[in-house]
């Protein structure tokens, strides 16, 4: 209580939080082991071994992240959105198709749409899920429609039975960017499982990281063969080393990334239950807090992959706005999500840079009056903890829901630092 009546450190007052918090990426000496491994092997890349040489480490990685999601293939490529390009591909989206992605998220999720010859369309979330909202999704499905991307914001997921619905009925390809979610779960079963295929991302950031780094997971064994070829500049699995299908770009995963990745993984649903527990304990103690607007609870999801700790500050009733309190946490020392942009103000969008992609003949899409009032709105009130942050202890939770409070007991004197 003391706590939260002191002044935050914005204004001059101590941080609640001397330490510094939980480091990303974190590392072990089991990771180093293996890299030393694969260094003193000499066989660093893909090609140094049989396609499916139980000695690769990228075939054994493969294995154990397809186990991980539940899905039958998984196919490792260099990022996160290599691997949207690809399975987008593969899935089917050709030149011209026009595929519905949320216009809260990542870059990515949108711009391997048009990498692919295809046109985002882009659609609303839902202001108390950072999800893409369904309904949104039906009002925009036109004969040009063929895909939707659905991105399972911050590690949550998406509602996935109303997405399957609407494809199911409109004949559309699903792909889930799961970039965010790994080990997150749509009513027991693993997201990248559900749709046509997932897409991971193993970048610096990533609950599961090797620096850069990514993943196509599949039920489907066409779209993991073809996955396979894409990432692989065309090749088929069976053939020729020099024979070449498919035009693609070489999107593969190294040995090195394989080794980190696989030692990584061993600890993920570990670091997971940590971060379940301290985001169920972070709901209890910021759920009394007024002006922060909490995401609905939905008994659907039975995982949370828990990249990001996302809410939303609602102005009037917590005293400042999403910024000032962004500005004043950074000021404790917390590491902070502050937001995505709506993605069609990107300048891409808003002046059509796409270069030789998106000029399919007699195909276009206005992105100059594309507007999606919930994520205009989000793109202003919405922040997060990262994941990283969530591997702290009980106490840290605490910190950081004083630190809030403390912020909000001075929010008078906040606001009006700029005026005097
Ligand atoms: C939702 C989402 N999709 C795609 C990506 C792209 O992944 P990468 O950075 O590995 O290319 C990211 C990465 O930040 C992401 O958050």
């Amino acid at each position: 209580m003391m706590k939260s009546t002191s002044k935050p450190a914005i204004l001059g007052g101590e941080r609640l939080k001397a330490e510094p918090w939980p480091n990303w990426p974190y590392m072990t000496d089991g990771d180093i082991e293996e890299l030393v491994q694969v260094l003193k092997s000499g066989n660093w890349c893909r090609i140094c071994y049989g396609e499916d040489s139980d000695e690769s480490k990228i075939v054994q990685f493969e294995r154990s992240f397809a186990r991980m999601q539940d899905a039958r293939y998984a196919v490792s490529c260099s990022n996160g959105t290599a691997a949207l390009e690809i399975a987008l591909r593969a899935a089917g989206i050709k030149p011209g198709d026009e595929v519905i992605v949320p216009a809260f998220t990542f870059i990515a999720s949108a711009s391997a749409v048009l990498q692919i010859g295809g046109l985002p369309v882009f659609a609303d979330i839902e202001e108390d899920t950072f999800c893409i909202d369904p309904d949104s999704v039906e009002q925009l499905i036109n004969p040009n429609t063929r895909g939707i991307v659905v991105v399972h914001m911050g590690g949550r997921p998406a509602n996935m039975d109303r997405i399957m619905e609407i494809a199911r009925k409109h004949r559309l390809i699903v792909i889930e960017d799961c970039a965010q979610a790994n080990l997150a779960e749509w009513r027991g079963q693993k997201v990248g499982s559900i749709g046509d295929a997932g897409t991971f991302s193993f970048q610096n950031s990533k609950n599961i990281s090797s620096g850069e780094g990514g993943a196509v997971t599949t039920n489907s064994e066409e779209i993991a063969d073809m996955s396979y070829s894409l990432h692989h500049i065309g090749r088929k699995k069976g053939d020729r080393f020099y024979t070449h299908h498919y035009a693609s770009w070489n999107y593969r995963l190294t040995e090195i990334q394989a080794a980190i990745l696989l030692s990584q993984m061993s600890r993920a649903e570990e670091q997971n239950a940590i971060r379940q527990e301290n985001g169920r304990y972070l709901y209890e103690l910021l759920s009394g807090i007024e002006g922060i607007r909490l995401p609905r609870q939905d008994d659907r999801i039975t995982n949370n992959g828990y990249h990001l700790y996302l809410f939303n500050i609602d102005e009037e009733r917590f005293g400042i706005n999403r910024d000032l309190l962004l500005e004043a946490l950074y000021a404790e020392g917390v590491p902070l999500f502050g937001g995505y942009g709506p993605l069609y103000k990107n300048p891409l969008f808003t002046e059509k840079n796409f270069g030789v992609n998106g000029y399919i003949e007699g195909k276009t899409v206005d992105y100059q009056s594309a507007y999606c009032p919930n994520v205009e709105k989000v793109s202003k009130t919405g922040m997060g903890f990262y994941q990283s942050t969530l591997l702290g202890t009980r106490e840290d939770m605490e910190t950081l829901a004083e630190s809030i409070i403390r912020i909000r007991n001075h929010a008078h004197e906040l606001k009006s630092r700029g005026n005097s």
